[in-house]
């Protein structure tokens, strides 16, 4: 997501103390879950990778009181959401350091089981989802949301991966994992695919980053660092808008709207999968209506598909969101294509009306260096998590138009 203007993200470091060191994460969280609903989409040739890759990033440090119960999560949902944070009181972070681990994240790759003949597949789809969910928002069981099936049906690869931290890739502590681990481990993956470590036997002449919410924010930030790797963008869930548009305050209040809970504390009912391998800088949505009015829109999505969706929610990251107030996202020097696309009524980036915010055209000065102007749709209807609106269809048939036309 893009947030406040950059003098309100501005983080006083306070340095002096250099004694102080990364908090290590108990091995319990290393501890991987074998997750049921990983289906390969039906018309895929598909492999899983495991890709393991050290890191050094400059970190931030998270220096608020680590979460104990509800309560706490309570006071920081106040603080992030009060109109004195919009003003640059929140500042949860005291410090950077740089840091080196070993991370492993668990991706996806299919090719189209019915090639085209004309080499579509060799453009391949690089899929990084947002908060809330792991790469199963791309691919769900029920295949008439599942953009990886509609995407191999026209012709191209598409990879998936979980964001480190979720789904089937590593643990790490809600207070540590962040901007600049995701931003490493993204260009590490497009890195191997230009090498063809990841692709199966396929040689990719095209990446195109996909992303949703905060997937479609890494992926800006990606490109903002190594604009050289990558050919296209196609940024779903995700607005600009004006200093004067309402949205950008609601956006800082989305984590309310989420009615955000510790996720290992949630009750059975509203838990997600495998909650108990997340410590508590973990958030998750405090129940299914919480998440329909954050990423639904009425009428547009079918009761069953609102909770075959919510069961495969995955907690997001208290630091995560965080840190994004502070990551680059100058893009200016992207030469490529673009389009932008959300749900006409996501809350989440629009506050939700995206012909409003997308009719500022802020998506235009980001966006500066383009050969063309960014295309940007809106799918009538929907919420935030458009793929899950009974009408995804029409979003998915405008996202392969413009990836016919690359
Ligand atoms: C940052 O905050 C942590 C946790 O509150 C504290 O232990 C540490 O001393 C602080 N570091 C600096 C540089 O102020
Ligand atoms: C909320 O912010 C205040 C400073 O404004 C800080 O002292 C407090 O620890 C924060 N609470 C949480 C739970 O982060
Ligand atoms: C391909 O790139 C990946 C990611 O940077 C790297 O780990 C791997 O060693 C490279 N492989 C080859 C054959 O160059
Ligand atoms: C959304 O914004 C557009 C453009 O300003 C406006 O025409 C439309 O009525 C708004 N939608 C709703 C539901 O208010
Ligand atoms: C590739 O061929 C398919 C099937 O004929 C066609 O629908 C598609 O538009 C072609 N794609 C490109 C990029 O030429």
């Amino acid at each position: 997501m893009s947030l406040r203007s950059s003098t309100t993200l501005v983080l006083a470091l306070a340095l002096s103390n250099s004694a102080y060191s990364i908090p290590t994460v108990s091995s319990q969280l290393h501890k991987r879950a074998d997750y049921p609903g990983y289906t390969y989409p039906s018309n895929g040739n598909c492999r899983d990778y495991s890709i393991k890759s050290t890191q050094t990033t400059k970190d931030l440090i998270w220096s608020y009181p680590r979460l104990e119960n509800d309560f706490d999560t309570a006071a920081l949902l106040f603080n992030i959401t009060s109109k004195d944070d919009a003003l640059g009181s929140f500042q949860p972070f005291n410090d950077t350091k740089e840091h080196s681990a070993e991370y492993e994240i668990s991706g996806t790759f299919c090719s189209p089981k019915a090639l085209k003949g004309n080499g579509t597949e060799k453009t391949v789809l690089v899929a990084t989802h947002g908060f809330g969910f792991d790469r199963r928002y791309w691919a769900p069981e029920d295949e008439d949301y599942s953009f990886a099936k509609y995407a191999l049906d026209a012709g191209y690869s598409f990879f998936y991966y979980d964001r480190l931290g979720v789904g089937k890739s590593q643990r790490i502590s809600g207070f540590e994992e962040q901007a600049s681990m995701q931003n490493a481990l993204l260009a590490n993956v497009l890195e191997g695919m230009h090498n063809g470590s990841y692709t199966g036997s396929v040689k990719a002449n095209k990446l195109v980053l996909i992303g949703h919410s905060f997937g479609s924010f890494y992926s800006q930030a990606l490109i903002a660092e190594r604009p050289d790797l990558v050919d296209a963008a196609v940024l779903t869930g995700m607005a600009y808008g004006t200093n004067s548009d309402p949205a950008k305050i609601i956006q800082l209040t989305s984590l309310s709207t989420f009615a955000s809970r510790i996720a290992n504390m949630r009750d059975s009912d509203s838990a997600p999968q495998f909650a108990n391998t997340f410590d508590n800088g973990w958030l998750s949505f405090g129940d299914i209506y919480a998440y329909a009015e954050s990423f639904l829109h009425q009428p547009d999505y079918d009761v069953e598909v609102a909770k075959s969706s919510f069961a495969i929610t995955q907690p997001f990251s208290i630091a995560d969101f965080a840190s994004t107030f502070s990551a680059n996202l100058d893009v200016s020097k992207f030469h490529g294509k673009v389009l932008l696309t959300s749900g006409e009524f996501d809350l989440v980036l629009c506050g939700g009306n995206c012909t409003s915010t997308f009719a500022g055209g802020v998506q235009e000065q980001v966006w500066s260096g383009l050969k063309e102007p960014i295309s940007t749709y809106v799918l009538p209807g929907a919420g935030h998590g458009a793929n899950f609106a009974k009408n995804a269809g029409l979003m998915f048939a405008e996202i392969v138009r413009f990836l016919n036309a690359l």
